[in-house]
């Protein structure tokens, strides 16, 4: 049995990761510090007879990030796959922006993901395996709107880090690839108490080419066309109904 370890796995973009590589017959461990959605996600999961592991970590504390790994490798095995998609956002003006705000949003989506990434490189070379690590970084490590400084140096990073890993990584059989997701609706994701059902005018789905908003489930299905796709490391795909191409003239 093949083991995805997903971060951000309770709610949202990871919740659709960890069920849809479930229905592959991936055992699933999932660190997130969303307790209530955490458990709600072990149980929904234990009840479609999938073996998982749910950690309420904090994926920028490394001593919980070395707990997390290894109880999933002590439970489930070794993971084969990593997809690093937890992620947080604090906009806030450039002007006003306060160093511990930068560095909170920089821990989690950076950091994080280099101390997910070492930890489990760490366990699949130590068993001596390959594997796979997916990245999920956002357009906005290409464009901005303002006010998002924290939360672009933090993408671009990933999206850095990436082809830094896969170089580093590639001669013991890990390919690392990154995703950048454009708009994806995530409200009908959330934990259920928190679950809403979304609304999207016509000017939001017509701003896409392929005429929609994202939905987390493409973003699965990514992951795992990456997963599968042996002959890729360290590229990035943008995943955004095609937004990101589209030219904008003002008339
Ligand atoms: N939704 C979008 O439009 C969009 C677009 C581009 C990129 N992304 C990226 O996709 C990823 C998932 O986003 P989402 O929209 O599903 O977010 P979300 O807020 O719906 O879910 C994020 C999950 O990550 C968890 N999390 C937060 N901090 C954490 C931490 N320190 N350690 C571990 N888990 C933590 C949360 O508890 C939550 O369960 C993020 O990296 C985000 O930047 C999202």
């Amino acid at each position: 049995m093949k083991v995805l370890a997903v971060t951000g796995g309770a709610q949202g973009i990871g919740r659709a990761i960890a069920l849809r590589f479930a229905r592959e017959g991936y055992a699933v461990s999932i660190a997130d510090p969303a307790e209530d959605a955490g458990r709600e996600m072990l149980d929904k999961l234990r009840e479609a007879g999938v073996k998982a592991v749910f950690e309420p970590a904090n994926i920028a504390e490394a001593d919980q990030v070395a707990r997390w790994v290894e109880r999933t490798t002590a439970e489930l095995g070794c993971p084969d796959v990593l997809v690093n998609n937890a992620g947080i956002a604090r906009g806030k003006p450039f002007l006003e922006l306060a160093p511990e705000d930068f560095d909170a949003v920089i821990g989690v989506n950076l950091r994080g993901t280099f101390l997910c990434s070492q930890a489990v490189a760490r366990a699949m070379v130590g068993q001596g395996k390959g594997g796979a690590i997916v990245n999920i970084a956002s357009t906005r490590a290409f464009m901005s709107e303002a006010g998002t400084e924290a939360y672009t140096a933090s993408k671009g990073g990933i999206v850095a880090l990436t082809h830094g890993m896969a170089i580093s990584l590639g001669g013991y059989g890990i390919r690392v690839n990154c995703i950048s997701p454009g708009w994806i609706e995530t409200s009908d994701w959330q934990f259920s108490a928190r679950s809403r059902t979304p609304r999207h005018s016509d000017r939001d789905r017509l701003q896409h080419p392929v005429g929609r908003v994202g939905s987390p489930e493409d973003v699965a299905e990514a992951c795992l066309f990456l997963v599968q796709a042996g002959f890729m490391t360290g590229q990035n795909i943008t995943l955004d109904g095609g937004m990101t191409v589209k030219m904008i003239y003002e008339e």
